[in-house]
């Protein structure tokens, strides 16, 4: 019986992915927290119970997208490879994408009169969908769900384009996700902190996309299966890490003007 079960498991088609890894969270979620301004670091110790539950909690959507599948489509925005821009209408008509719903968490968060349960739910979702939104690839499509479909082999090992991006190129920068994000947030200048802590979410939908398309579905050029080597992990860090870096200073952003 065991057999059988393994034998079926191994034969089902990967699951999609939905995130970045929990490296990349833990990344985006560590640099917002070195940039907390002291009332918003109250508030976050208030509501999730202590600050370094800003870290830990950053997975929690993924955790939960089983127990509610209504949440799945909330953590990417399906742009359309050859739209110029994203589109609420077109794009998010029912609200249901990443763009809507970071605005929406905001403003729950923002609510005083919310009980403080929800409150502290949406700031799980904020923490989390942020940082989805910043991996290129949860706000373009090209009729593949994000790069999912396209299917390929990393030094012989079976993966899929959208998995490198998610999970592989950041879990090739090393294991240590501490270490990790006070380097990247390092190399922030503070004019480049200033040019990114602008902005909304459809504008960092579209910054997103648009690396999408002239950086990783240029590569693929139209193929849905392509064999790559490690060498391409380590050419799409640059991206990866300005990427993170981005969605931590945000992150950090909507954080200290939310919770005032
Ligand atoms: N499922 C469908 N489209 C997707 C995307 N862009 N990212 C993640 N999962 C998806
Ligand atoms: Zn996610
Ligand atoms: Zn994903």
């Amino acid at each position: 019986m065991m057999r059988i079960l393994l034998a079926v498991l191994l034969l089902l088609p990967p699951v999609p992915a939905l995130a970045w890894g929990a490296q990349g969270h833990e990344i985006v979620t560590t640099i917002a927290a070195h940039q907390l301004t002291v009332r918003a670091r109250a508030q976050v110790a208030r509501l999730l119970g202590s600050p370094a539950m800003l870290i830990h909690d950053s997975n929690w959507a993924d955790e939960v997208r089983d127990q509610r599948p209504e949440t799945g489509p909330w953590h990417y925005v399906d742009i359309p490879l050859r739209a110029p821009n994203y589109v609420p209408a077109r794009h998010c008509q029912t609200g249901q994408c990443v763009v809507s719903q970071i605005i929406r968490a905001r403003q729950t968060l923002a609510d005083p009169r919310q009980p403080a349960a929800r409150r502290a739910e949406a700031l799980r979702f904020l923490i989390h969908l942020v940082a989805d939104l910043h991996q290129p690839l949860h706000a373009a499509d090209n009729g593949d769900r994000g790069g999912n479909d396209i299917r390929i082999s990393l030094d012989g090992r079976r993966t899929n384009l959208h998995q490198l991006w998610d999970t592989r190129i950041v879990e090739a920068m090393g294991r240590n996700t501490a270490k990790i994000a006070v380097g990247i947030a390092g190399a922030v200048s503070p004019q480049q902190r200033k040019a990114w802590q602008a902005g909304a979410p459809a504008v960092w939908a579209d910054e997103s996309h648009r690396i999408a398309r002239d950086r990783v579905y240029r590569m693929v050029q139209g193929r849905r299966s392509l064999r790559l080597s490690s060498g391409y992990l380590r050419a799409e860090m640059p991206t990866t890490r300005q990427q993170l870096a981005k969605a931590g200073m945000r992150l950090a952003w909507l954080l200290n003007t939310t919770l005032r």
